[in-house]
This record gives C-alpha cells, structure tokens and sequence, in this order.
C-alpha cells in the first residue's frame, strides 16, 4: 500500500526563528495598523483516532503552537493575504471566491465563503480585508495547522464583523470550509478543540451531540512529548476520504438488518462480527476491519476516560498502545516510520503509552513518558530513526493551553 505513494518532505513554518509580533507585522506589511489580532492553536489528541467522522468520542486538548492572524477592513472589495513565514502575498476579490492552487490561502478564503453563506445577503465583508498570518505549528504534522488557521480566520471575521457567531458554529463552518475548498472530509475535532481548548485540560468530545466534557490532565511526573516523522505520504487526503466510504458503507450493511444503526457510534461489535466479517459483497474489500477498528475504538475512549479519572496513567498508556495496533493493522493509517518510533518505545517501563496521531499516513507520534527520562529516551529514539530511515527525528515537548482567543 505504501509503496505507491510518493513522499514529500514537509516545511515547518518559523520553528527556528519564533514569532514575530503580528501587529507590528501587519503594520510592516499594509502600512497601517491592524483591527484585532487573533491566536489559535494546533491540537494532539490522546485517544479516539479517526471516531470523529463517525459520531464516536475524542480525546483531544489545544498545545501551545498556534497561528496567529491580524486584520483589518478595506474598501474596495478584495481580500489581501500575506503569510508571514513564506512571504508570500495573495490578492483576491472577495466574492464569488473559489478554491485556489496555492494551499495556506484556501483556508482564508474557505472561511470567508463560508461567511458569505451564513450571511446569505450583500454584506461588509464583501468590500474585503487586509490580513497576514503566522505560525509555528509544524505543517503536515498531524497538528491541525490548516484548522487553527480556519479557526482564526473566522473567529476574527467573527469579531470584526460582529457576525455574532458562537463556537460551536465557527467548528462547524471551518470544518465545511475545509470539506469544500481543502477537499478533505474531515471530521469536526481538529475544530473544536482548536477553538474550545483549555488549560491543562482534555475535552472529551462527543461527535454525535457535540456535547464536551473537560477533565484535568494530571500527568504526575510524566511529559507529553511527539516525536515527528516528519514525512507526509502523499495518499494521506485521498485515503482519508476513501476511509469514511468504507465506514459509510460497512454502516448501510448493518442497517439492512438492524434499521436503528446510523453511523458505527450505534454499531457493537457483535453486529460487525454478524453483518461484515463474512458477507460475501465486502469480499475483497476491507470495509469489515475498518469498521472493527472504529467500533473498538470507540469503546476504547469511553473505558481510557474512566482511567484517566482514577487516576491510572499506565491503563490509559495501554489502551494508546492498543489503538495504535487497530490504526497499523485494521485501519492502515499508519506507515512505517511511524510504526518503528511506536515499535521503540513500546515495553519501555518509562514511557506509559504511545500512538500514531490524527489522519496518519506520515506526521507525529504521541507519548507520554517520564519527565527523567526524555532526554534518554529521545536520544535513542532518534538514532534508532535516523538509522532506520535516513532521516531526522524531530522532537516537540508540548503543554495543554488555551482554544482561540483575542491576541
Ligand atoms: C484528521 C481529521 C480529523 C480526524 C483525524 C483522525 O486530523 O481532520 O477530523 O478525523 O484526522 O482522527
């Protein structure tokens, strides 16, 4: 499966040099100051990995790499963009905006769609802004780069606009946003927990009411670190959208016998076994492991929840290593640079759980190890990397901040 797919090196985005501050950007870009400036995070997510699209839990929390944006309104119908880390400048007219070939730009434009749709009438915003962006969460990453900056794009138009948008609509829209004019169907967590986020908290999410729930990450002693492959394999969109087919159709076999099934959050694991395992139209097809994955997985969360809440860290660490396991053989999300940083810290005493993160197919691993031993044990996995692939390990320690807020 991996042999088809071609790699690409992924750029990361002011990791060396650290942000500027963005109003004085945005001075030094338009010549005039900035409106609002608005920061929105990137997200890791402990447990729950590719539940989201179908109506399960999640476990995400926003860290402290984010984007920032600043804006202000112009006149004469056109949108000015400028990122900052790739200097690069983009003008468009502000309405009838249609996806453009240039990537970072579709995620401003997609939201100011979007806006333009809710609003449904000739507005302000058709007359255009100035905006320049930054960020140091690292693109490809599986960091959810591309929803912070929908999220702080919206949550901005939001403000100055005085579009009287809730969250909850803002997660909504940027994920369509990113359906329509990224191409990718993704779910609603990278979103909401981009937006939601709280310090030192993780938000357990559930897909199909959106209703959250937050709980204190006590890690006593132990570090949340990701380890980056920093390799994206090309197939990474396509075979997310060839995924949630696969789940959607393993849905309509169950459905013909049991009519109350939905989507696979109201799918049990018997019903998968009796409906897909053996039947003859999926010969060939891999829509019965996906949909095993999904339905463990989502039984997974809820029971990892319970041992957060007890207090019991390795518990939790275990049922990380288990989904990995689902993600590598059932889902084949994962890739081999992935599976050799999981397979190096796997039965390692100092390191309570480890797994692929987000959409898979190259970007971050997850880990939480013990704060005595993270050097040691990124040393060696970094060699262990190095020598295997031929390329470097990157290394981010993260902390669990705030979701999108007022710069
Ligand atoms: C990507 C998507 C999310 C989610 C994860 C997998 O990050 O954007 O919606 O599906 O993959 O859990």
């Amino acid at each position: 499966m991996f042999a088809k797919g071609s790699l690409t090196l992924i750029p990361t985005l002011n990791i060396y040099f650290g942000m500027q501050d963005i109003r004085v950007s945005f001075q030094q870009c338009f010549n005039r100051a900035a409106t609002l400036a608005v920061q929105s995070p990137g997200r890791i997510n402990l447990i729950g990995e590719h539940t989201d699209y179908n109506h399960g839990f999640v476990l995400p929390a926003a860290i402290d790499k984010c984007v920032e944006v600043a804006m202000a309104k112009r006149t004469d119908g056109t949108i000015h963009m400028h990122a900052l880390d790739l200097n690069e400048t983009v003008v468009l007219q502000a309405k009838a905006l249609q996806p453009h070939p240039i990537t970072w730009v579709n995620y401003i434009i997609g939201v100011v769609a979007q806006a333009q749709r809710y609003l449904s009438s000739p507005h302000d915003i058709d007359n255009g802004f100035d905006i320049c962006l930054q960020g140091d969460i690292p693109i490809g990453a599986g960091l959810s780069s591309s929803a912070a900056v929908e999220c702080a794009v919206l949550f901005a138009l939001n403000e100055m606009y005085a579009l009287c948008l809730n969250k909850m609509q803002m997660a909504l829209m940027t994920q369509q946003s990113e359906h329509e004019f990224a191409g990718v169907k993704c779910g609603i967590m990278d979103m909401y927990a981009s937006l939601h986020g709280k310090k030192d908290q993780v938000m357990l999410l559930d897909c199909a009411s959106l209703a959250s729930t937050y709980y204190p990450l006590v890690l006593k002693g132990y570090q949340i670190v990701l380890l980056d492959t920093q390799i994206k394999h090309e197939l990474a969109s396509s075979e997310y959208n060839t995924r949630r087919t696969e789940c959607e159709k393993g849905v309509h076999l169950i459905q013909q016998k049991y009519p109350n099934v939905k989507t696979l959050r109201d799918a049990s694991a018997p019903q998968v076994e009796e409906c897909l395992k053996s039947n003859a139209t999926l010969k060939g097809t891999k829509v019965y492991e996906r949909c095993k994955y999904v339905v463990d997985e989502i039984q997974r969360v809820q029971i990892a929840v319970k041992d957060l809440l007890v207090g019991d860290m390795a518990a939790f660490g275990q049922k990380m290593f288990a989904t990995h396991q689902g993600l590598s053989e059932l889902y084949e999300v994962s890739c081999p640079e992935l599976d050799i940083l999981v397979n190096a810290v796997t039965n390692n005493p100092n390191v309570l759980g480890a797994r692929m993160m987000g959409g898979g197919f190259g970007g971050c691993t997850i880990n939480i190890i013990k704060e005595t031993e993270v050097d040691t044990i990124i040393n060696a996995v970094s060699s262990l990397y190095t020598q295997k692939t031929k390329r470097l390990l990157r290394v981010y320690p993260v902390q669990i901040e705030q979701g999108t807020h007022i710069k």
